[in-house]
């Protein structure tokens, strides 16, 4: 098992494991941020930029360093590799470029975007971008287009991760949808005018880093910081049924899949779960799911709840706004 120094923490890996896996056995203060790769997503990661890393020493039997930044979501561990991730001010400075160029395009819309509070792009701005802008072009501008019945596409927040083609490819039946064109050109878009109807593609919305696929059964009903998570479940045929219901009051206003600390999907759901159970006797109530990355989310939610046992609908109040 090959043994690997990242930001001076060493650690033994299996064999073929990434930089950033490696990253993130350790811990998260050495955990680049990945806007393009998905655990559980086959051949994710390498669009983004955002989890360069430098390797100061290659391994034990070639020593040399990497002279360029590498992707950490596409590099593996080798043994005695030496890697410098926040500890690395060239880095850290790089870093803020990916991030730039990611927000090149991107509207600042964050006010009425559904996606707000648990933004990835959002926290990646806060945590690595720069105060400012240099930025003096007209960014591009396209229409919203429907993907089927639940999902709508906002292609100027897009950062082209491809992570919902991935879902598309690996999750459904058919996939519809791609990156069409390169470059500045590039769009996420169906073909022709097919929508995207299969029983999983409700994921494309979790997995989206940013509110470019949002779900049209939620939209602009609440900011998301005024709505209570809570851990549920039923017995799905489709799926594993194990949800986050997003309750305002005594109303569920969206379900998704529950995310692990990474932001990432434990396990997908279908869309019967996500789009058509919005009642609370469909489910068996767990109690108040803890939100870890997105602090804005739990914050002060639970106050009166002590143990889920004692959990009761009506005693989460949301806040007003
Ligand atoms: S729509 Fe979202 S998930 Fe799809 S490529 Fe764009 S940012 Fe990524
Ligand atoms: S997360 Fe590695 S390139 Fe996007």
């Amino acid at each position: 098992m090959p043994k690997v120094t990242i930001d001076g923490k060493t650690i033994e890996v299996p064999q073929g494991t990434t930089i950033l896996q490696a990253a993130r056995m350790i811990g998260a203060e050495v955990t680049p941020p990945a806007m393009c790769y998905y655990t559980s997503l086959k051949t994710s990661g390498g669009y983004c930029r955002t989890c360069i890393v430098k390797v100061s020493k290659m391994s034990e039997a070639n020593p040399n360093p990497i002279p360029k930044p590498v992707a950490s979501c596409r590099t593996n561990v080798e043994e005695g590799m030496e890697v410098l991730n926040y500890t690395s001010p060239e880095i850290v400075e790089a870093r803020k470029g990916v991030v730039e160029f990611l927000l090149a395009n991107h509207p600042l819309d964050c006010p009425i975007c559904d996606q707000a509070g648990e933004c990835h792009l959002q926290d990646l701005s806060y945590d690595h971008g720069s105060d400012d802008t240099r930025y003096e072009f007209e960014r591009r501008k396209f229409k919203k287009i429907d993907l089927g019945p639940f999902i709508q596409l906002h292609m100027t927040r897009c950062i082209l991760c491809y992570r919902c083609v991935k879902v598309a490819d690996q999750l459904t039946d058919e996939r519809v949808h791609g990156v069409l064109n390169r470059g500045e050109v590039s769009e996420i878009s169906t073909y022709i005018t097919k929508a995207i109807e299969n029983d999983f593609s409700g994921n494309m919305i979790d997995v989206c880093p940013v509110g470019a696929l949002t779900d049209k059964t939620f939209r602009f009903k609440s900011r998301v910081w005024f709505t209570n998570p809570v851990s549920a479940h039923r017995d799905c045929k489709k799926c594993c049924g194990k949800v986050t219901l997003w309750y305002k009051g005594d109303e569920v206003l969206r379900v998704t899949g529950r995310k692990d600390k990474w932001g990432e999907v434990e396990e997908f759901i279908c869309n019967e779960c996500r789009f058509e159970k919005k009642q609370t006797l469909d489910w068996e109530i767990e109690g108040p799911t803890a939100i870890d990355r997105h602090s804005v989310i739990s914050a002060n939610h639970y106050e009166k709840i002590v143990e889920p046992s004692l959990f009761k609908l009506n005693d989460i109040k949301p806040f007003e706004d």
